[in-house]
């Protein structure tokens, strides 16, 4: 039995936790922790099969657990693509098999990739062990990392009519691929990274949402809208949902603590899709959250290596590794500038993300260190990539223990 003694709890009480592990009565000072039940994150790319000099399960699961997660959701755009019943096995059986070798116990569900050759492949996901391992079907409205894309209606409606017959959820990249195409070519000389963000432009995001609400209402399917970064978007939301569409939003760290006029200073680090906004969306976000309009925050954790990152706007792929850093943001934003409450960031990285995606319970927990401060270095970093936007960054809640099937991982 281990016992953490004096350690905060998110009701702000003092409490011992008596933890029932193989351990002989061992005893930790726990005065400078704050104990939550252990993260899930809904939106990662773990990058296996096909790109694992990016990210494994080994480096992935390290850095989940040291991020707080007991749990992540993995991205089907994988090389090749999660878009076939016989590549979805494939992928379980490399990552358990990574797993089995790995320091600590991450749980996963995976993402099964829709695309226009695949339909068939989802009548494949009857079988209810196979279906177990699944979180949902993920639609890329527009192209992004890999060559998964739905762009056309009729494909959208036979994915939501299946997905309607499959009692699947559809979680989706929501942003409108002609748009982005058409600005694509119309600022195809420009250099300066800034452009990302007017290429893929709010009204590509918006347009695409508007398709999605009218899906779910069509269908009475659960859509869950990934990466959600602007106002415009959240209003949107906010009112189907007030009209009962069945619809779930989630946003991510990038969209809170990072802005448009990082590009200068971050270049090619700051490019992510959907891209970075103007900073007054940051307070939309914060109140989105607030209102309940906004479900989750998922770290989007989508590594690529300095080297591909450190590339001209053209060549440069998009995405950010953020698995490590999400809890310590939002608890610095909560003691720093009280911008969410703690209920909240229990609410939007574990218990909304179980309610949504039906998960049974778990005592898992996490242990953060709310006391100190650390200015954060890429060295500290488990992911394989070894870099984040928001290195130099002053921040506390560092995970130090993860308490995840009756064993006491010191992080
Ligand atoms: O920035 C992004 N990176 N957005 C995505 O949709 C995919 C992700 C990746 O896999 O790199
Ligand atoms: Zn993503």
């Amino acid at each position: 039995m281990t016992t953490i003694t004096n350690v905060t709890n998110i009701n702000n009480a003092q409490q011992d936790y008596h933890l029932n592990d193989d351990s002989t009565s061992n005893t930790i000072d726990g005065s400078e922790l704050l104990a939550m039940p252990a993260l899930i994150d809904p939106h990662v790319h773990f990058r296996v099969p096909g790109m694992e000099h990016k990210e494994d399960w080994i480096t992935g699961s390290n850095a989940a657990f040291k991020g707080g997660y007991a749990m992540v959701f993995d991205m089907p755009n994988t090389k090749p693509a999660t878009n076939t019943y016989d590549r979805l096995l494939d992928k379980q059986s490399i990552i358990n098999s990574q797993l089995s070798s790995a320091t600590y116990p991450l749980k996963y569900k995976l993402f099964f990739g829709a695309d226009k050759n695949s339909f068939g492949e989802i009548y494949k996901l009857q079988d209810e062990k196979v279906r177990q391992g699944i979180a949902g079907i993920k639609v890329f409205m527009g192209s992004s990392t890999g060559d998964l894309l739905l762009d056309d209606d009729s494909s959208l409606h036979a994915v939501y009519a299946l997905a309607k017959a499959f009692n699947l959820i559809v979680a989706l990249h929501a942003e409108d691929e002609e748009i982005i195409s058409a600005n694509q070519k119309l600022y195809s000389n420009e250099t300066d990274f800034k452009y990302h963000s007017i290429i893929r432009s709010k009204d590509a995001a918006l347009k695409a949402i508007e398709l999605v609400i009218k899906l779910s209402r069509i269908y009475n399917v659960t859509s869950y809208v990934l990466h959600i970064s602007t106002l415009d978007e959240i209003e949107l939301i906010k009112s189907a949902k007030l009209d009962g569409v069945k619809i779930f939003a989630e946003t991510c760290p990038h969209y809170l603590f990072l802005d448009d006029s990082r590009y200068g200073e971050l270049k090619g680090l700051a490019k992510i899709n959907p891209p970075i906004r103007e900073k007054i969306n940051q307070e939309h976000l914060w109140q989105a959250i607030k209102d309940g309009v906004i479900d989750t925050i998922a770290s989007d954790h989508a590594p690529h290596t300095l080297d591909e990152k450190n590339t001209p706007l053209c060549k440069c792929p998009s995405g950010v590794p953020g698995i490590e850093t999400t809890l310590p943001l939002l608890l610095t934003a909560h003691y720093t500038n009280n911008n969410i409450s703690l209920d909240k960031i229990v609410a939007c990285t574990h218990t909304n993300v179980k309610k949504i995606f039906n998960l049974p319970d778990n005592n898992y927990l996490t242990f953060a260190n709310v006391k100190k401060y650390k200015i954060l270095k890429n060295e500290h970093l488990a992911t394989k990539v070894k870099w984040s936007p928001y290195v130099n960054m002053n921040l506390t809640g560092f995970p130090e223990y993860m308490y995840v099937e009756d064993k006491i991982f010191h992080l």
